[in-house]
């Protein structure tokens, strides 16, 4: 048994599009270990559906490595990687658009548990088992998606995933298409799957409030590259990276006394990633930019607390702090070993 489950080694996926190539995902390293999950996060159009996709093979990466339980999956042929693709499986966005409408919910969870090699006569039975572990039951199993609420085509979706019995699963924004009522019971959901299978997730998500509920590690994207990654209560607490801190701010609190006091926002638009901003790439929208930012990509600097971010201002760094760690080699691309400055307002 590998170390990890999933690792995503300097991943990079680009695409040709009408004004020049479009690097999505941008030398992107991360890993998940088994029963982990991993909540990603950043703006829409930041790389995150890319990532997840190629992470699970669907498109081929134009360079990098993905080791999937340490076999290698990157340049498998399809057939190679079939009985892989039953060890990772894909919760969508859309619960309308990926269930088949001429199908019934029956044969969609039977078709996944045909790739797992349950025998037809079982597939019936399986089927209830599974739908009965996301809360539906017998009077669904006949039904076609339309005849469901959205809540419940998601938790279709959710079974189908589980019928091939995965050890990762990959819910791109799995929440975002629903009420907010039906959002926190899915939420639940997944996190008590996750408990009791030991699943490993990766978990998308527009913003971090639902992440905090479900992840057990973050890992935050702009514009392709990961930006900032830590445990979620230490980011949450800590968030180093001025666009992290802008994420942060845009989070609802309910709790009017936890107010934060940094309610920075996100200035501008999001850059073209075609042509992407030189230097760090967050510069044109960052209050703490100067002029290193604009020319010098800042390396991920991994703190002795587990989190890491790539800024060469981070909030809330001490001197200490930043001899205390190091500069992680998730980003070669980065310029040379520029370690951050320590932050003047975090003392000594
Ligand atoms: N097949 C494709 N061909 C060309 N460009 C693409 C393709 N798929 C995605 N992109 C581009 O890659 C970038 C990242 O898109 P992606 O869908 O991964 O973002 P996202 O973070 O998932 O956004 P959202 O939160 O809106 O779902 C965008 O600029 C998008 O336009
Ligand atoms: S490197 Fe500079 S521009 Fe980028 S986030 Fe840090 S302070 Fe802002
Ligand atoms: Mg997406």
């Amino acid at each position: 048994m590998a170390e990890h489950l999933l690792e995503l080694h300097h991943l990079e996926q680009q695409f040709t599009v009408s004004g020049g190539k479009l690097r999505a995902v941008d030398d992107v390293t991360l890993h998940i270990d088994r029963g982990e999950t991993v909540g990603l996060v950043g703006e829409s159009g930041c790389g995150k559906s890319t990532l997840a996709r190629t992470a699970m093979r669907l498109i081929d990466p134009t360079a990098g490595t993905i080791l999937l339980d340490g076999h290698d999956i990157t340049t498998m042929s399809q057939r190679e990687l079939r009985p892989q693709r039953t060890r990772m499986q894909m919760v969508f966005q859309d619960p309308f658009g990926s269930l088949n409408p001429r199908r019934r919910i029956v044969t969609i969870v039977s078709d996944a548990l045909e790739a797992r090699g349950v025998p037809k006569a079982d597939r019936r039975a399986e089927a209830l088992a599974a739908l009965k572990q996301v809360g539906l039951g017998q009077e669904h199993l006949d039904r076609y998606p339309h005849e469901l609420s959205g809540g419940q085509r998601q938790r279709v979706g959710v079974a189908r995933a589980l019928a091939t019995k995965p050890d990762l699963l990959v819910a791109d924004e799995p929440v975002s298409a629903l009420d907010v009522s039906v959002q926190a019971q899915l939420v639940n959901l997944l996190v008590d799957l996750q408990r009791e299978l030991g699943l490993a997730q990766l978990f998308v998500a527009h913003d971090l409030s639902v992440v905090r509920q479900v992840a057990s590690r973050v890992v935050v994207m702009y514009l392709g590259r990961i930006v900032e990654t830590g445990p979620t209560t230490t980011l949450f607490a800590t968030a180093r990276h001025p666009y992290t801190r802008a994420l942060l701010s845009a989070v609802p609190i309910a709790d009017p006394t936890r107010r934060r006091r940094d309610r920075s926002a996100v200035f501008g638009e999001l850059p073209s990633p075609i042509d992407p901003p030189t230097g760090c790439h967050f510069h044109p929208r960052c209050p703490r930019a100067t002029e290193v930012c604009k020319t010098t990509q800042p390396p991920l600097w991994r703190y002795a607390d587990g989190g890491a971010a790539a800024c060469h201002h981070p909030h809330g760094v001490t001197a200490a702090d930043i001899a205390g760690g190091a500069r992680d080699d998730a980003s070669p691309r980065a310029s040379a070993d520029l370690a951050p400055e320590p932050d003047q307002d975090a003392g000594a």
